[in-house]
């Protein structure tokens, strides 16, 4: 199946790598000439088999390729030194740990320690950017708190949490509760989509996982945080083996990652808008599950405040306490984006003749000298964008969450 192709190429590779490094410690060159070539075939089928790092996999076959001449046409190879690549080895694409026959992180696992750091992201959300959520926020701080600070009595060993799941209805701060908690320590912020993950590394999944895992306590102290964690079970039940074996991963680096011995604290997040989906294995490993609601009526004042005041602009006709009493309902996304378009609204009217200004304008200096007008949001520009993105969810969705909440 095409779905675990590059997982059984990958495991392929390796073995023959080894019988690579076994033949040349001999100075068997031509079985080793045989191997070399088998190796870098299989990295072109590799290369085939994937959506991402195909570039890379043709480097190998590629180098391998080489490898393959020089051996099959006699010349004698330099012994490489102790603990190095190897005899003789080509040298990985970026130049990574050498694999060495013994060595565990070859360069395939080099690769995915290069896409893991991809998922490095920017996190400069604050406490103070989010508008209510104190129970969540307060969780977070204690366990922040408690993993970096030492008890007064150097005998006491607690293990503050560690693993977090925040559930709740789309747009409500999840994502930006694992920012705030990540830029109050000060940490890497590891940004994984469940869902990209399954899908762009297939069959390299679980190994993808494990390559995350080896980032965060490279870069700790750090925050992993897995958004739309229920994809993993919903794509398993579909009898996929790359889903299952990825299950398998994230429960055994959960398990691993909880009993590891760290000097700078790692904490995993995870967040869905279906916890329902999520099975008991997957849920008794999160010490603490934290329900994200909607925004209540004080939490929707503040988040008005904090997209129109907040942000240097005024109300004209409406206060933010009837747009607070309007918007039960809405999710945090919802009014932030209701503000953006009321924003929006608000400039065209106050600058209805910019086209003809920027046909005016000679260059790009020029351009950036101008002034655009700023007046007072309306009643009705902010009503009209109010409309413009109803709530989606239904009262009947809410229910379902307060009800898994309760249990
Ligand atoms: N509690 C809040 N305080 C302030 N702004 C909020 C809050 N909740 C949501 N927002 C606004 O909504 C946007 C989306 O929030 P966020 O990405 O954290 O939601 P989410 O819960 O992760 O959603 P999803 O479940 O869809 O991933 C934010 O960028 C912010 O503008
Ligand atoms: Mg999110």
């Amino acid at each position: 199946m095409a779905v675990d192709a590059s997982s059984f190429i990958y495991q392929e590779i390796k073995k023959t790598k080894k019988k690579l490094d076994q033949a040349m410690a001999r100075g068997d060159n031509e079985t080793a000439a045989k191997l070399a070539l088998r190796i870098s075939e299989l990295y072109k089928e590799l290369a085939r088999a994937r959506k991402w790092g195909k570039k890379s996999a043709l480097e190998m076959a590629e180098e391998y390729r080489r490898l393959y001449e020089r051996l099959a046409s006699g010349e004698p190879l330099p012994r490489a030194p102790r603990g190095s690549r190897g005899p003789g080895r080509p040298s990985g694409p970026r130049g990574g740990p050498g694999p060495g026959g013994d060595s565990e992180a070859g360069e395939l696992d080099a690769e995915f320690d290069a896409e893991a750091e991809k998922l490095i992201a920017k996190a400069d959300v604050t406490w103070s950017d989010i508008a209510g959520l104190e129970e969540a926020k307060k969780a977070l701080m204690e366990a922040i708190y408690y993993s970096l600070a030492r008890p007064s009595d150097p005998g006491v060993r607690l293990e503050p949490p560690r693993r977090f799941l925040l559930y709740g209805p789309p747009g409500t701060g999840k994502t930006m509760l694992a920012m705030a908690a990540s830029n109050m320590l000060k940490a890497t912020f590891i940004n994984v989509s469940v869902d990209r993950v399954l899908s762009r590394y297939v069959g390299d999944s679980p190994r993808m996982i494990s390559a995350i895992f080896r980032l965060a306590y490279r870069r700790a102290p750090s925050i992993v945080f897995f958004d739309e964690v229920e994809t993993l079970v919903a794509k398993r039940d579909t009898g996929r083996e790359a889903a299952t074996g990825l299950v398998q991963t994230f429960l055994t680096e959960l398990d691993g990652f909880k009993t590891k011995k760290l000097d700078k604290p790692v904490i995993v997040m995870a967040a869905t808008n279906k916890p329902w989906m999520l099975d008991e294995a997957i849920l008794s490993r999160f010490e603490k599950r934290i329900y994200i609601p909607l925004p209540d009526r004080e939490a929707r004042k503040e988040i008005f405040r904090l997209n129109i005041e907040g942000k240097g602009l005024r109300l004209e006709g409406i206060t933010l306490d009837e747009l607070a009493d309007m918007t039960e309902g809405y999710s945090g996304r919802d009014i932030a984006n209701a503000c953006r378009e009321a924003t929006m609204m608000m400039l065209r009217r106050a600058n209805p003749d910019i086209y003809k200004r920027l046909e005016s304008v000679g260059s790009l200096a020029e351009l950036q000298r101008q002034k655009y007008r700023v007046e007072p949001i309306r009643r009705e520009e902010i009503l009209a964008a109010l409309k413009k993105v109803k709530p989606p969810i239904t009262k009947e969705e809410l229910r379902r969450y307060e009800e898994w909440a309760r249990r």
